[in-house]
């Protein structure tokens, strides 16, 4: 079996990764949907229930004050990861969809109005499309679609043509919301840049974290964004744990999302003041045990190191380009070049349907994702309804990327022969 320095070194922190399925050993490679756990999460989960279980900002004795200093620094050592210089500009949610509604219902719905428009790419998940269709609907705006380049040949398949986002930056635009990294194509989109242009305009932009954040350098700071939306359990820790960054001003621009405890300063009988934020937009008991298992998780990431990472995962994609060149019957969506894209790479075995493919591929004890991957429109763009995704995590190796394609023989025996 080949072995990959960094996969080598951390994947006995993978409980999961002992598992054997249809007797191969788990090749897990579906980690654009969600990724394992290392112990250290697993731990802090335990931890936190067995030694400091309470509820937090409510209670004067000394589990409730260990529990909120748990929250409390967990937002702290997030804001660093994505290096925001205020903790206060972080927001918990239960995951990067409902981060996204947040800003959709608590932001843009009572900011837009009739004629208004919202910037959107091709390329989105549903969870940065729909929260925006809701809240044109209810405003009277509309969304604009920034397309994806049409073929090889022209700007490269699957990117954003930034020659056409100049025309689509009108005054008309009130937010512009873009994907760091597209779960289907790999595309890793030029946010910085992005940003600057949007801003130029005066208009905010709003960056889906969820398939970056596992996979290169977060800085909202140096990318100037609005809002960035991340999920707690694609980048190691656990679910039901979301973050949203939001810039003070645009804080300051949002109405409450939920009502309820925690997240008022004085309940009238008729009506009420709100805290301050982030605690304005986090009502009711807040997930704890999974910020800390989040802080354990970017710990762990930090302690392995963003950047090796990022090389880690480069390596296995450019080693499943070169895989991917010598077969004429796989069709491989996205960038081919390896500086565009990163390492979720979704694809189709001429005249064989994904799902069937993704059931062999299972009986060969490998994971991966079949279907839209929520993301209709683009499945729409690409001139298919669904494919088959592999996406790497640290812990993935060559061997596993050569089982898959090795794999794929079956498929062609069983459905093609
Ligand atoms: N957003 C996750 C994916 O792309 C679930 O699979």
């Amino acid at each position: 079996m080949q072995q990959h320095p960094l996969a080598s070194k951390v994947r006995g922190d993978f409980p999961i990764l002992k598992r054997e399925i249809n007797d191969f050993p788990l090749a897990y490679l579906d980690n654009a949907a969600t990724t394992q756990k290392p112990q250290c999460v697993i731990d802090s989960l335990l931890d936190f229930y067995s030694t400091h279980n309470s509820n937090v900002s409510r209670g004067v004795y000394t589990l409730a004050e260990e529990a909120t200093e748990i929250y409390e620094e967990g937002r702290e050592s997030i804001a660093k990861f994505i290096g925001a210089t205020d903790y206060g500009n972080i927001i918990f949610t239960r995951g990067t969809t409902e981060s996204i509604n947040l800003v959709a219902s608590a932001w843009a719905q009572h900011i837009l109005k009739t004629g208004d428009q919202i910037i959107v790419t091709e390329m989105e998940h549903h969870s940065n499309l729909v929260p925006w269709q809701m809240a044109a609907q209810a405003s009277g705006a509309e969304l604009v679609y920034w397309p994806i380049t049409p073929e090889a040949g022209s700007a490269g398949v699957g990117l954003l043509e930034f020659e056409k986002l100049e025309d689509l930056l009108t005054d008309s635009v009130k937010l512009l919301a873009v994907t760091a990294v597209s779960n289907v194509l790999g595309t890793v989109n030029h946010i910085a840049k992005i940003v600057e242009m949007a801003h130029k305009r005066g208009i905010p932009v709003l960056v889906d974290a969820a398939q970056a954040v596992a996979r290169m350098p977060i800085d909202v700071t140096g990318w100037d964004c609005d809002f960035l939306a991340f999920s707690g359990h694609k980048v190691y820790g656990p679910t039901g744990i979301g973050v949203l960054y939001a810039k003070k001003e645009r804080l300051d621009e949002m109405l409450p999302f939920q009502g309820g405890g925690g997240m008022i300063r004085q309940v009238g009988r008729q009506s009420s003041t709100w805290a301050d934020s982030p605690q304005k937009f986090e009502a009711g008991t807040p997930p704890v045990a999974e910020v800390y298992g989040l802080a354990a998780a970017l710990k762990y990431v930090s302690d392995v190191g963003i950047f090796e990472i990022q090389k880690h995962e480069k390596e296995l994609t450019a080693h499943a380009l070169n895989r991917f060149a010598e077969f004429t019957d796989l069709e491989l969506y996205g960038p081919q070049d390896i500086c565009d894209r990163t390492g979720v790479l979704s694809f189709n075995l001429r005249n064989v349907h994904p799902h069937d493919v993704a059931q062999v591929l299972d009986e060969g004890g490998i994971a991966v994702r079949a279907g839209h991957h929520c993301t209709q429109i683009l499945h729409e763009r690409l001139g298919v309804a669904a494919s088959v995704r592999m996406s790497f995590g640290i812990y993935n190796e060559v061997s596993e990327i050569d089982h898959l394609f090795s794999t794929l023989d079956r498929a062609r025996d069983i459905f093609l022969d």
